[in-house]
């Protein structure tokens, strides 16, 4: 990754890079922490000279490391862990990120019912929120401010919308904040579901930073309409530029992605070598999704769109199995729970209805394995990713680059992938059960030689924007930024 001129970089976001807990010996130990964004983050913090990671304490051996001197150097990374008021950290977390601005993000509110704004919203907010951004930008000044020359600050997601405004307050005009968004920025019309105090204390504060940016031209494009609309800030659409009380906020967008050789070389590592007789051992060709599990990916429908299929084209009965990798997620939140609930409920239809002695239409796994994940990246033939909305969703990326079966992508066209790989996916509406149903029956029957040319230049396409390009484009913009200052 490109240095900036003699500073130091500081990344922020919520999950850090892993979490440590103690082994029965008493010594502390670590795993990788969740979610993609912190995939592709490591891959920026290990190329980084100096760099140092900030992230929240997620378990009592991280409180232990967060009260050491800052900062904590694990293998090759830099990290310093910050403890929040677990109250505080709480209605941060699981009432006003997840599921609020989550919620709207990724337009999944009823709204006939749904959401229904009081004094929980606004306790959420002043007493959880706020504070838990304070306390990050307590972190970022205490760190920068031990460090000569320039600093840039890279600050991640919708946890963190408060953090430009109090980075500011404490380290002045000086500092270089760059805000990465990483899931969907909607039309300006859906922010005004927000409560007043939410939507403009988020985007006043985003618009303390030099730079705003998203992965796809469609969110920047909304998020400019979104400053017009809601502040009645003065935008250039062309250029992309906010202006704000004399400075210009450059509103971006950089696709993310990933490591490609670290998914090489995952995909020989005995881990995976392991799961894959498993893998192999499902009858029939193999159709698979891998997904947090998250309401966002509609995993329901996705289902209820393979029973479909099989409705359709009986004779698929027996020659094809769905394998759902789903990675618990935000179990706390009761409309997660409810929603786990629902995928088990449509699971156990459509096997009721399908399955016979020798086949099991859907072979459902609730747990967290990232190497049989891995495993069935190789071997998929048809890979569905039908989110309602997804920021980026690196599972499309990551499942193109190991796949060894010429695997067909049926790809949401309201994932933030679709802008680079749609072309070579079959594109499906998300709401419409009938296309998906026939996208996946059409996958799964597809000529050999379509099937490997769709699936080399999905590779070649990921190939083409590594997560180094990612980090690469940001900095060329950060000093260009820089240049016209000085
Ligand atoms: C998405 C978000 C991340 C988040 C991750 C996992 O990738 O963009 O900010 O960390 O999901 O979600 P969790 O709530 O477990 O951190």
């Amino acid at each position: 990754m490109a240095q900036t001129d003699g500073g130091r970089i500081l990344i922020v976001s919520n999950r850090g890079p892993v979490v440590f807990s103690r082994s029965e010996s008493g010594e502390r130990e670590y795993s990788r922490g969740a979610g993609g964004l912190v995939t592709a983050l490591n891959a920026v913090s290990r190329r980084s000279e100096d760099s140092v990671w900030i992230a929240s304490s997620q378990s009592e051996e991280d409180a232990r490391v967060a009260g050491e001197p800052a900062p904590y150097e694990v293998e090759d990374l830099c990290l310093a862990l910050v403890e929040h008021d677990p109250e505080a950290y709480d209605l941060m977390y699981n009432t006003l990120a997840n599921p609020l601005l989550w919620f709207v993000q990724h337009g999944i509110y009823d709204l006939p019912y749904a959401p229904a704004f009081g004094d929980d919203t606004r306790r959420a907010w002043e007493e959880g929120y706020v504070p838990v951004n304070r306390n990050f930008a307590d972190a970022v000044s205490r760190i920068a401010g031990d460090e000569e020359g320039e600093t840039t600050i890279l600050l991640h997601d919708y946890q963190l919308y408060m953090t430009p405004h109090f980075v500011r307050e404490r380290l002045g005009a000086e500092a270089f904040i760059s805000f990465f968004v990483h899931i969907p920025w909607p039309e300006s019309d859906y922010w005004r579901v927000l409560p007043d105090y939410v939507r403009r204390g988020v985007l006043e504060s985003l618009l303390e930073s030099n730079v705003v940016a998203f992965h796809t031209r469609r969110y920047a494009r909304n998020f400019l309409d979104t400053a017009a609309e809601v502040l009645g800030a003065e935008v250039d659409l062309e250029k992309g530029v906010v202006y704000r009380d004399g400075r210009e906020v450059w509103v971006r967008a950089y696709p993310i992605s990933i490591d490609p050789s670290e998914f090489e070389e995952l995909a020989e590592s005995d881990a995976v070598l392991e799961q894959e007789s498993w893998v192999s051992d499902l009858p029939g060709k193999l159709l698979l999704r891998v997904d947090r599990m998250d309401l966002s990916k509609n995993v329901v429908r996705g289902f209820r769109a393979y029973g479909k299929m099989l409705k359709r084209y009986p004779e698929m009965k027996g020659e094809v199995t769905f394998l759902a990798q789903l990675q618990p997620s935000r179990g706390d939140i009761e409309e997660y729970a409810r929603y786990a609930e629902a995928i088990r409920e449509v699971v156990g239809e459509v096997n009721d209805e399908h399955s016979d002695d020798d086949w099991m239409p859907i072979e459902l796994s609730m747990e967290d394995n990232f190497p049989r994940s891995v495993a069935a990246y190789k071997n998929y033939d048809a890979l569905i990713v039908n989110a309602i909305r997804d920021g980026m969703n690196l599972v499309a990326k990551e499942a193109a680059i190991v796949n060894e079966k010429d695997g067909v992508l049926i790809l949401s066209e309201n994932a933030g992938a679709r802008e680079e790989l749609g072309e070579h996916a079959l594109t499906v509406n998300p709401f419409d059960l009938d296309e998906q149903a026939d996208a996946i029956h059409r996958a799964l029957t597809m000529p050999a030689e379509e099937k490997e040319r769709r699936a080399s230049a999905l590779r070649e396409t990921v190939l083409d924007n590594t997560i180094e390009d990612w980090a690469e484009a940001q900095m060329r913009d950060i000093e260009a930024y820089r240049e016209r200052l000085s």
